[in-house]
């Protein structure tokens, strides 16, 4: 029945909460790596979770992906006032222009009657091109916008889907295989322990920069984004899980 389904989903999600050691999670019914609604149906419980946190002044940084793509549609307005400045996590990381952040940060700013600040830059960074891009004054301000953004909301991937997905080289390639790469978050790729293994250079939010953020807010599911997901957990920052069913009975199982 319907309030068995509901009473299911809860267990699953308190039993996700200890297994994962994050405060809260949210399960939504189904399977995304099937069911594109499913996404959708993340996206909305992460729109639903948002309108509780929002407040004035707030920076929402956002990564890209499809399940955050998902999410930038089922946006909507999230108050009457003090317009939520939207602005995308990390610079460039090598989506299609529909799965990028900037793509989604706009989308989402648009829908939730906010603002937003983009960010140009090139991917792959070479480290002198990443010393001078930093110093434009139009680069630095929106970096400093993302630095000091209150809300993060970002999709997990696991890794050699998401290496081959950004066209990484072999080299890289063979170096996350070799290091036993699981997951990728914010350009940062993890092994099952959750220790990076590698790090796509950009401009935007570090891994450090999670720690003072007020809310981090995790959206990724499909069973096959279970051990993915168990990873970033082991010691990435969020505040929040969203996933679905799937995925969620997956981690339990211990993959
Ligand atoms: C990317 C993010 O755009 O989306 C990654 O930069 C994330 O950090 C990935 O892992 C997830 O993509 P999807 O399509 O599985 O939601």
């Amino acid at each position: 029945s319907f309030m068995s389904e509901i009473m299911g989903l809860r267990v699953l999600e308190q039993q996700l909460q200890d297994k994962l050691s994050v405060r809260s999670a949210i399960v939504v019914p189904g399977n995304s790596d099937s069911h594109e609604w499913v996404k959708q149906e993340m996206g909305k419980a992460s729109v639903a979770f948002l309108k509780t946190i929002i407040g004035d002044n707030n920076t929402i940084a956002v990564t890209g992906g499809t399940t955050m793509a998902a999410a930038a549609r089922m946006m909507t307005a999230l108050t009457n006032q003090g317009d939520p400045l939207f602005v995308p996590a990390r610079g460039g990381i090598g989506e299609k222009v529909e799965n990028q952040a900037n793509t989604i940060a706009s989308e989402m700013a648009r829908k939730a009657n906010g603002d937003y600040r983009l960010l140009y830059v090139p991917d792959p960074l070479s480290e002198s091109a990443y010393q001078s891009i930093i110093q434009e004054p139009s680069v630095n301000e929106t970096l400093q916008q993302i630095k000091s953004a209150t809300i993060a909301m970002h999709g997990v991937g696991d890794a050699l889907t998401m290496a081959q997905r950004r066209k990484t080289t072999d080299a890289i390639i063979q170096k996350l295989k070799d290091n036993h790469a699981v997951s990728e978050a914010f350009g940062y790729y993890f092994d099952g322990e959750g220790n990076v293994v590698h790090k796509v250079r950009t401009v935007g939010i570090q891994l450090e920069d999670l720690e003072r953020m007020p809310y981090v807010i995790t959206i990724a599911g499909g069973k096959s984004k279970a051990r993915a997901i168990a990873s970033y957990f082991k010691q990435g920052k969020s505040d929040l899980l969203i996933t679905d069913e799937a995925a969620a009975e997956q981690i339990l199982k211990g993959n």
